[in-house]
C-alpha cells in the first residue's frame, strides 16, 4: 500500500514539475528544434504555415534566454532584457497567451509573484513587462507600427512574432547592437506587409532561415518519435494534412499551410465547385437582392463582353451576411460587340425573367475598354439602356457604377482579385452558391478557370463577382485590404 502511495506521490511531483514549467516538456518538432538551436550572429527566421508552433518556439526562446539556461545552445547568463514585438494588438495577445501558458501561468516557477494576465488583453499594462525572479525581463510591444515604438531602448534578444515592416526590423537590429544581442523572427508570410526585403536577406545569408512545408514527417517529434496530435486527439498524419489542404482556398494554401513566401495557384481554381451539387433551377426563397455585374474586353476576346445576373439572399438578422447566392442568367458577346447590342441583350435577359431594370439592387461594371472603333464602358451602357427604356440618361435609375475605385494600379487590382476570389471560393465551399443550368458559360468557367488573366472564360467570372461587389468588399478586413484598395 505504501508503495502505491509513494508511486502516486512521485506522479504528483512530476505533475507539479510539468505544471510549473510546461515549456520544459514540449515534444519539439524538427524545425522548432533547428530554429531553437540557431546560434549565429545573424537573426534566425522560423517560417512555417499557420498553427505550426511558431509562437510556441518563439515564447520558449524568450523564456530560455531569460533563464540564462537553454536546452539547445549556450546563452548569456541571466539577468537579461528581452523584447517581444508584434505588429498588432490581436497578434500580440495571441502570443502573450502562448508565453503565459509556456511559463505555467499562475503556477510558474519563473516569473515573480503577482504577475497578472488576462486572456483578453494579455499581461497588465500598456507596455507590459514580464519580470522573472532572477531579474530578467520581457518587454512586450503590442503595436509596433513604425520604428519609433522601440527606439531608445537596448535589449539582449528581440523576438518579432508575425511579419514586421522593414523599418521595425531594422530598428530591432539597432536595439541589440550595443549589447551584442540577437534577433529572432517567427512568421507565416501572411496578414502583414509584403516581405521581399526579408526574402532577399535570407537569400544573401543576412538572415538564417528554418523552413519546411507541412508534411507528416515534419509533425513527428524526434524527442518522442510520435506524431503531434490535435486538441481532439487526431494525429497530424497524411490524411489529416490532406483534409486541411482541401479546406484551404488555393490562393492561401501555399502560404497558410506551407509557409511559402508567395502563392501561385495551379490548375482549376474553384475546385470546391461541384456541378452535381451546385447547379439548381430553384430560386432561393424570401426577399432577394438582384445584382448585375458587367465586364468589358478587347475586341479579340470571343466571350469578352459578359453580364451576369445573380440573386442574393441575406441573413434575416444581419443584413451584411450573405446566406445564398444564385447565378440566374448570363449574357456573353464577343469583345467586338457594340454597346447598343450588348445593352439590348442585357435588357432581353431581364425581360425573359420578368425583371424590370428598376428592380435591380446593385449594378457594377469594370473599367472602360477602348478599341479603335468602340468604347465599352459603364457610361455607354447607361446611355444605351436609357435609350432602350425610353428615358433620359439623367433619369436612369439605377445606374451602372464603377466596380474599381481609388486608382487602378496593377497591384491594387490584383489584390481585389485575391479578395473577391477568396470570398467566392468560401461561399461555394460553404454550400451557399447555386448556378442555374442555363448559365452554361459560368458553369464551364467554374470548372476550368485557372486563376489566369488570359483564360478564355475568365470574363464571365469577373462579371459574376463584380455584381456582388458590395458583399465581398470588406470581407477580408483582417488583412486591412479594404483600406488599401478602396480607401
Ligand atoms: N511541438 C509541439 N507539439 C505539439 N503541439 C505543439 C507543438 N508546438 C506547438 N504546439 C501546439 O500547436 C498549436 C499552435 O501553436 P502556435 O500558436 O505556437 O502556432 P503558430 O504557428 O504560432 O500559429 P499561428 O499561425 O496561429 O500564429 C498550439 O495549440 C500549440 O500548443
Ligand atoms: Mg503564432
Amino acid at each position: 500500500m505504501s508503495e502505491l502511495r509513494e508511486a502516486v506521490a512521485a506522479v504528483d511531483d512530476v505533475l507539479e514539475l510539468v505544471l510549473r514549467s510546461p515549456v520544459d516538456w514540449i515534444p519539439w518538432l524538427p524545425m522548432q528544434i533547428a530554429w531553437l538551436s540557431h546560434d549565429g550572429p545573424e537573426p534566425g527566421l522560423l517560417r512555417l504555415g499557420n498553427r505550426q508552433g511558431k509562437s510556441t518556439a518563439g515564447a520558449a526562446e524568450l523564456i530560455f534566454r531569460c533563464r540564462g539556461d537553454h536546452p539547445f545552445k549556450p546563452v548569456p547568463p541571466a539577468p537579461v532584457r528581452c523584447a517581444l514585438v508584434c505588429m498588432s494588438m490581436a497578434q500580440s495577445v495571441a502570443i502573450q497567451l502562448v508565453l503565459w501558458e509556456c511559463l505555467g501561468g499562475q503556477l510558474s516557477r519563473d516569473v515573480i509573484d503577482g504577475t497578472e494576465f488576462s486572456a483578453r488583453t494579455g499581461f497588465r499594462g500598456h507596455r507590459p513587462v514580464v519580470e522573472f525572479t532572477n531579474g530578467s525581463q520581457i518587454v512586450v510591444y503590442s503595436n509596433a507600427q513604425g520604428a519609433g515604438a522601440i527606439a531608445g531602448s537596448e535589449y539582449d534578444y528581440i523576438l518579432l512574432d508575425e511579419p514586421p515592416e522593414q523599418i521595425v526590423y531594422d530598428e530591432c537590429l539597432q536595439r541589440v547592437t550595443q549589447t551584442g544581442g540577437s534577433v529572432g523572427l517567427t512568421l507565416t508570410p501572411i496578414n502583414g506587409p509584403p516581405l521581399p526585403w526579408l526574402q532577399r536577406l535570407v537569400e544573401s545569408g543576412g538572415v538564417v532561415e528554418y523552413h519546411t512545408k507541412l508534411t507528416p514527417e515534419s509533425q513527428i517529434s524526434p524527442l518522442t518519435g510520435r506524431s503531434r496530435k490535435t486538441k481532439a486527439g487526431r494525429p497530424w498524419d497524411a490524411e489529416f494534412i490532406a483534409e486541411l489542404r482541401a479546406k484551404t482556398n488555393p490562393i492561401d494554401e501555399p502560404i497558410r499551410i506551407d509557409g511559402a513566401w508567395e502563392s501561385r495557384s495551379e490548375g482549376q481554381f474553384f475546385r470546391c465547385f461541384d456541378p452535381d451539387a451546385h447547379m439548381s433551377t430553384q430560386a432561393p426563397p424570401g426577399q432577394l437582392r438582384l445584382c448585375l455585374g458587367i465586364d468589358y474586353a478587347a475586341a479579340d476576346r470571343e466571350l469578352g463582353m459578359a453580364a451576369v445576373l445573380t440573386a442574393v439572399r441575406l441573413d434575416e438578422k444581419d443584413s451584411r451576411q450573405v446566406r445564398e447566392i444564385h447565378v440566374l442568367a448570363e449574357v456573353l458577346m464577343p469583345g467586338s460587340a457594340s454597346m447598343d447590342d450588348f445593352s439590348a441583350s442585357i435588357l432581353r435577359m431581364l425581360r425573359d425573367l420578368d425583371i424590370a431594370w428598376h428592380e435591380l439592387d446593385h449594378i457594377y461594371g469594370d473599367n472602360p475598354v477602348r478599341t479603335r472603333f468602340i468604347v465599352s464602358s459603364n457610361a455607354e451602357v447607361n446611355r444605351w439602356i436609357a435609350r432602350h427604356l425610353g428615358v433620359s440618361q439623367k433619369a436612369l435609375r439605377p445606374r451602372v457604377l464603377a466596380m474599381k475605385r481609388g486608382g487602378s494600379q496593377s497591384n491594387q487590382i490584383r489584390r481585389t482579385k485575391d479578395v473577391r476570389c477568396r470570398w467566392l471560393w468560401g461561399r461555394i465551399a460553404n454550400d451557399q452558391f447555386r448556378v442555374h443550368p442555363r448559365c452554361v458559360t459560368v458553369r464551364a468557367a467554374l470548372l476550368s478557370w485557372d486563376y489566369g488573366d488570359k483564360h478564355p472564360l475568365k470574363d464571365v467570372l469577373d462579371a459574376t463577382m463584380y455584381g456582388l461587389r458590395d458583399f465581398w468588399v470588406g470581407s477580408d478586413g483582417a488583412d486591412g485590404l479594404q483600406r488599401v484598395i478602396f480607401g
